[in-house]
């Protein structure tokens, strides 16, 4: 039988042998997040991906984390851990029907967040995440911005800017499943706590936050609060560090089903597997690259 221990001295052998960094996203299983360089949320994921001084970068993540990592480093490989996991959002849209939106709506800009797929984003003007969307949206020239594909994201940024959002009907199907009686039920259970939510939940529940996050953003929050408890309103993976790095403070999951199964796909073994047989290079047509980068160094120049 392998254990634990044995399989990390591998990865970190694999490591060497592809001059490797691992990155990988808050919601990974602990496990995962141990081996990884870096930890973070995808507006940290896409800059330390930009920044790195390595041959091969290997995404512990989702497609499209690995896919914006690889369409800032055309010179890298880029391998993501598990082939299959997806974003499911990221799949509510495609290049040929945000076209048609743009047709449309010919007078407005687009605004994509990240979790969509580098088709998209050479679509749009502009790329976002949930760390910096108020910020993009603020920088871009005109009133009017078709805003994909989440809706809940688009409608929270709506609430903090005086631009006209068009809101793509787009959700990501762990947060939009939260629903505001979940959150009451949770705030009798445990009074005292703070509601933190990421802005992929709907405005309902968003209306009852006391702070609006990305996962990064949540992990500041709770540890410079001087309160002790909190309601989270994320995916699970992100209790793993708010537990390490809190130890004295406690944390609750509003309801027991915020799991992302994709993000869950990556267990230690695939990475090892993805490593020796280098699996899962993430290749973009350099036409379709050339556009995506533009909307992504966009944001990263606001952020
Ligand atoms: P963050 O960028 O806040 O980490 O969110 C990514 C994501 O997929 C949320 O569901
Ligand atoms: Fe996509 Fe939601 Fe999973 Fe994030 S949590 S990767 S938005 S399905």
């Amino acid at each position: 039988m392998t254990t634990v221990k044995q399989i990390e001295e591998r990865i970190a052998e694999l490591k060497e042998g592809l001059k490797a960094v691992i990155l990988a996203h808050n919601y990974q299983r602990p496990e995962v997040q141990d081996i990884a360089d870096f930890v973070g949320d995808s507006l940290e994921l896409a800059r330390r991906s930009a920044e790195v001084d390595a041959e091969t970068i290997v995404f512990c993540g989702v497609d499209f984390m690995a896919e914006t990592a690889a369409i800032l480093n055309p010179g890298r490989t880029v391998l993501l851990s598990e082939g299959n996991a997806c974003c499911p959002m990221a799949e509510m849209i495609d290049g040929d029907e945000l076209r048609k939106w743009k047709h449309k709506y010919p007078q407005a800009a687009v605004v994509c967040y990240v979790n969509s797929s580098a088709e998209v984003k050479a679509e749009s003007d502009i790329c976002c995440t949930s760390a910096n969307g108020v910020k993009v949206v603020e920088s871009v020239s005109g009133n009017d911005i078709i805003f994909v594909p989440d809706q809940n994201l688009g409608h929270y940024i709506s609430t903090q800017t005086k631009k006209n959002i068009i809101l793509y009907p787009g959700f990501c199907i762990v947060h939009h499943r939260i629903k505001p009686e979940q959150v009451k039920r949770a705030k009798e259970l445990h009074p005292k706590a703070q509601l933190v939510v990421h802005p992929e939940c709907r405005p309902e529940v968003i209306d009852l936050a006391d702070a609006v996050c990305s996962t990064s953003q949540m992990l500041r929050y709770v540890k410079e609060s001087p309160h002790n408890s909190f309601i989270i309103g994320t995916e699970d993976g992100l209790l793993y560090r708010m537990r390490q790095e809190n130890p004295d403070k406690s944390f609750y999951l509003i309801s027991d089903d915020q799991i992302c199964q994709n993000m869950k796909r990556t267990t230690l073994e695939v990475v090892v597997r993805t490593m020796e047989f280098k699996e899962n290079v993430i290749t973009i047509p350099e036409e379709i690259r050339l556009k995506a980068k533009q909307a992504v160094d966009r944001m990263l120049a606001v952020s």
